[in-house]
C-alpha cells in the first residue's frame, strides 16, 4: 500500500516536472500598429499604462465603472473580507438593462442597437434601433414578470443566434433574473444538466434556426431538456418557445398542451407594457455561463452586474476600440463567454451598433463575411482562430474582392499560429487594421492579456502584455515565479483580483477556492488579496518584452475551435455505453479546428471491438453533450497504458494519437501495450491519410504535457 501510495507520487513528481519541458521558443517579428488608428483610439499613448499600475488599484478600475450610469455610487470598490469572494463596487446599485438600453434611447433612439443577418441571403437583414430594442425588452421583461420570475430567480435560455436572445438577456436583467444561455449547438441533454444545476423553471427556447443552409428543428431538444432537468429533480414549469418566422411554426415537434407557449402570442398580450428597471446591488448576480472542469460536472460560473459590466464596458471602450459611431461585429456565438461579454454587454453598454450573424461563417461561400461587411460597413471585427483558419483555407483570396474596411481586427479563444495570424492581418486586414489576440476565459469576464490596438507593437503567437490593471504572474509547480525571458514555461496566475473575475461557480463555492485559488495559497484565513494568486489553469511563457505566449490548458480539458471540453465530460458519456470498460478523451492537433477529439476505449471482458460499439459510443457522446464533441475517432483498443497505481497515460495516447514520441514508458504498469496501441492506431491513420503535419512548438508541449494535472 505504501509502495503505490510512494510510486504514484514519484510519478507525479516525474510527469509535473515534465509540463515543464524546455522547448526553444522562436521569437516572431514585431507589426507597428496603424498611425490612423492610433489618431482616433480610445487609448492612443502608454501614458494610459501609468492610470492603471499596481499602487493605484483597485481604484483604477472606478474609470471603468464610471463608464456606467448608477443609481447608487459605491462605498467601496473592493471589499476583500470573503476571500476569493471578491465584492467590487459594494453599496452601488445600478441595471444592466438600464445601461445598454433605456440610457441610449434617451440620447440616440434611431442608432442601430442590433443588426441581424438572417443566414439565408434571400432574408433582408434587421436594424432594431435602441428605441425598438428598449421596445422590445420591455414587453418581453412583461412577460417574464407575469410568469412569476424576480429578482435572484434563474431563467435558462437555449437560443441560437437570434435578435430575441439578447434581447431575452436584457429583459432579465431588468428584473434582475440571472439569465444561464446554453449554446444551442449543445444537445438537449446538456441544456437539461445546466437548468437542474441551475434550478430554473422557465426555459427559453426558439423552434428552428438556420445552419449551413438547412432550418433545425430546435425544439425537439426542449424536450429532451426538460426530461433530463426532472430526472435530476428539476421540474421545468414552462417551456416558452420563440417562432424563427412568427406565426408559423417551423418544428416537427409538436408542443406540450399547457407547457409550451409560443413568445409571440404572449407579447400580443403585452404590447407597449413597461417595466421599469429595478436597482440592483453591484454585487448581485447578473448570469450564469456553465464551462466544462476536470470533473464530469460543468460549473456555473456566475457573475456579478457592477463589476462584470464595468470591466466589459472598459475593455470594450480600449481594446475593441469602440467609439459610438462604429459598426462592430463580433462573429462568435452568444452562447458562450465572448458572445456575451463582447456581442451583447460590452458594446451596447457603449451604445454602439452590434451585428448579429446566425448561420455558419462559409455559408453559402467563403466570402459571405466579406459581403456582410462591405454592405454594413463593419469597421471592427471580431472572430476566432478557428473561423479564420477555415476561411482561409476555403477562400484565401475572397477579402481582396470585397470593399470594407477595419481598423481593428480581434481574436479569441485559442492560440493563433503565426502563419494564420499574418493572413488575417495582410489579407483580411489589408494591412490597415491592428490585431488584437484576446487571452481570456469564461471566469474572467473580460481580456487579461492582449495588446492595446492604438498603442502596443503587435507580435504573432503572442496575446501580447496584461491588459490594463491586470497584473499576471507566471509560477512552477513549487510557486517559485518563473521570469520573463527565461524561456522557461509555467502556470500563469493573475495576482490581483479584478472587477471582470467571477463570483464563485453557483452551488459550488468550496470547488471555486479549491480551483481557482488553493493552489498558490498559503493562509486560507487572509483577507489580503496579494495572498490569492488566480489559477487560471493555462500554460503560459513570458518573452523578455513581458509579452505572454499561452500554451494552452493545464488541466484535462481540450479546447476544440476554441470551446472547451472536459475529458471526464467526455470519458462519463463514453462509459454510458453498457459495453465500454474505460475510456480516455485526448486532444489531436487538427488544421482548423485547433484541436478535435479522440477516443479511446477498452471494452468489459466478452465483449468485441465492431463498429456498432463505435456508433454506440459516438451518438453518446453527441446525446450527452453535441455534436461539437463528436470524436474525430474512436479507438477501441485492449488496454489502456496505465501508472502502477492505475492511472490512464493520457499524455502516452495522446502521443500516439498525433504521431509524436510518447517519452519515457518504462515506469508503466503495462508497457507491452503501447507498442501495440500505436501499430493499431497510426497504421489506421496512415490508411485514411490522417498523419498531421510536425507539430509546432506550443502543440507538441501540449501533447507531451497532456493530462499531467
Ligand atoms: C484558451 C474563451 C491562447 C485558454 C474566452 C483559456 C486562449 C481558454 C486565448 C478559455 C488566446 C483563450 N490565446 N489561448 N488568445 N483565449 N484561450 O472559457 O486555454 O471558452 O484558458 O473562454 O481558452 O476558454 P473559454
Amino acid at each position: 500500500m505504501a509502495d503505490d501510495v510512494n510510486d504514484a507520487i514519484d510519478e507525479e513528481t516525474a510527469e509535473s516536472s515534465e509540463a515543464l519541458i524546455a522547448v526553444h521558443w522562436r521569437e516572431e517579428e514585431y507589426y507597428d500598429p496603424p498611425a490612423k488608428l492610433t489618431a482616433q483610439a480610445n487609448a492612443s499613448s502608454p501614458a494610459i499604462r501609468e492610470e492603471f499600475t499596481e499602487d493605484k488599484f483597485p481604484d483604477s478600475f472606478t474609470a471603468y465603472a464610471d463608464l456606467l450610469t448608477w443609481y447608487k455610487r459605491w462605498d467601496t470598490v473592493l471589499d476583500t473580507s470573503n476571500a476569493p469572494f471578491w465584492k467590487w463596487f459594494t453599496g452601488g446599485e445600478l441595471n444592466a438593462s438600464y445601461n445598454c438600453v433605456d440610457r441610449h434611447m434617451e440620447t440616440h433612439p434611431n442608432k442601430a442597437a442590433l443588426i441581424w443577418i438572417p443566414e439565408p441571403e434571400s432574408e433582408a437583414h434587421q436594424a432594431i434601433t435602441y428605441r425598438e430594442l428598449y421596445v422590445r425588452v420591455n414587453e418581453f421583461a412583461a412577460v417574464l414578470k407575469d410568469l412569476g420570475l424576480k429578482a435572484g430567480d434563474r431563467i435558462t435560455f437555449h437560443m441560437p443566434m437570434v435578435p430575441e436572445l439578447p434581447v431575452a438577456m436584457l429583459a432579465a436583467a431588468r428584473l434582475g433574473v440571472i439569465h444561464s444561455q446554453v449554446f444551442a449547438g449543445f444537445s438537449g441533454t446538456a441544456a437539461g444538466h445546466r437548468i437542474a444545476d441551475s434550478g430554473s423553471r422557465v426555459l427559453v427556447t426558439m423552434d428552428g434556426y438556420y445552419r449551413s443552409g438547412d432550418l433545425l428543428d430546435h425544439k425537439v431538444k426542449a424536450d429532451e431538456a426538460v426530461e433530463a432537468a426532472a430526472k435530476e429533480g428539476q421540474e421545468v414549469d414552462k417551456v416558452l418557445v420563440f417562432r424563427r418566422y412568427p406565426g408559423q411554426y417551423s418544428a416537427e415537434t409538436p408542443m406540450v398542451e399547457g407547457r409550451d407557449v409560443f413568445v409571440d402570442d404572449l407579447l400580443a398580450a403585452h404590447k407597449g407594457e413597461i417595466v421599469e428597471p429595478v436597482p440592483l446591488a453591484a454585487t448581485d448576480p447578473l448570469f450564469l455561463m456553465y464551462t466544462s472542469g476536470t470533473t464530469g460536472r460543468p460549473k456555473g460560473c456566475q457573475h456579478s452586474i457592477g463589476g462584470y459590466l464595468s470591466y466589459v464596458a472598459g475593455t470594450s471602450k480600449y481594446y475593441q476600440d469602440i467609439h459610438p459611431d462604429d459598426t462592430y461585429w463580433c462573429m462568435a456565438d452568444i452562447g458562450w463567454i465572448t458572445g456575451h461579454s463582447y456581442i451583447v454587454y460590452g458594446p451596447l453598454a457603449l451604445g454602439t451598433t452590434s451585428v448579429i450573424y446566425e448561420g455558419t461563417p462559409n455559408y453559402p461561400d467563403a466570402g459571405r463575411p466579406w459581403r456582410i461587411a462591405q454592405q454594413l460597413g463593419v469597421n471592427i471585427f471580431h472572430t476566432s482562430p478557428t473561423a479564420i483558419r477555415m476561411l482561409r483555407k476555403v477562400g484565401p483570396d475572397e477579402p481582396a474582392k470585397y470593399d470594407y474596411h477595419f481598423k481593428t481586427m480581434t481574436t479569441v479563444g485559442e492560440p493563433i499560429e503565426p502563419e494564420v495570424w499574418r493572413w488575417y492581418y495582410e489579407t483580411v486586414g489589408k494591412r490597415e487594421a491592428a490585431i488584437t489576440d484576446t487571452w481570456w476565459q469564461t471566469e474572467t469576464g473580460g481580456f487579461l492579456g492582449s495588446t492595446l490596438p492604438g498603442v502596443d507593437k503587435m507580435k504573432p503567437g503572442s496575446c501580447g502584455p496584461a491588459a490594463l490593471g491586470i497584473l499576471p504572474v507566471i509560477l512552477d509547480e513549487d510557486a517559485n515565479e518563473v521570469p520573463a525571458g527565461s524561456g522557461k514555461a509555467g502556470n500563469i496566475c493573475i495576482r490581483n483580483p479584478w472587477p471582470g473575475v467571477f463570483q464563485t461557480i453557483w452551488g459550488q463555492p468550496e470547488r471555486f477556492v479549491s480551483t481557482y485559488y488553493a493552489k498558490y495559497n498559503k493562509d486560507p484565513e487572509s483577507k489580503d488579496w496579494h495572498d490569492w494568486p488566480y489559477f487560471a489553469g493555462d500554460g503560459a511563457l513570458e518573452a523578455a518584452d513581458g509579452y505572454f505566449r499561452i500554451l494552452g490548458r493545464v488541466d484535462d480539458v481540450i479546447n476544440v475551435a476554441g470551446h472547451r471540453l472536459g475529458t471526464k465530460e467526455l470519458e462519463s458519456a463514453a462509459l454510458t455505453v453498457n459495453e465500454v470498460a474505460e475510456a480516455a478523451a485526448v486532444p489531436v492537433v487538427d488544421d482548423i479546428r485547433g484541436r478535435v477529439v479522440e477516443m479511446y476505449v477498452s471494452l468489459k471482458p466478452g465483449y468485441e471491438a465492431t463498429p456498432e460499439v463505435e456508433n454506440k459510443v459516438k451518438r453518446a457522446i453527441e446525446t450527452d453533450i453535441g455534436k461539437i464533441a463528436r470524436p474525430k475517432n474512436i479507438w477501441i483498443v485492449p488496454d489502456m497504458p496505465k501508472t502502477r497505481s492505475g492511472k490512464i497515460m493520457r499524455r502516452v495516447i495522446a502521443a500516439t494519437s498525433n504521431f509524436t514520441d510518447t517519452g519515457d514508458i518504462t515506469t508503466l504498469a503495462n508497457p507491452e501495450v503501447v507498442e501495440k496501441i500505436r501499430q493499431q492506431v497510426q497504421s489506421s491513420k496512415v490508411a485514411k491519410g490522417e498523419v498531421p503535419r510536425e507539430l509546432s512548438e506550443t502543440e507538441l508541449h501540449e501533447i507531451r504535457s497532456f493530462g499531467s494535472e
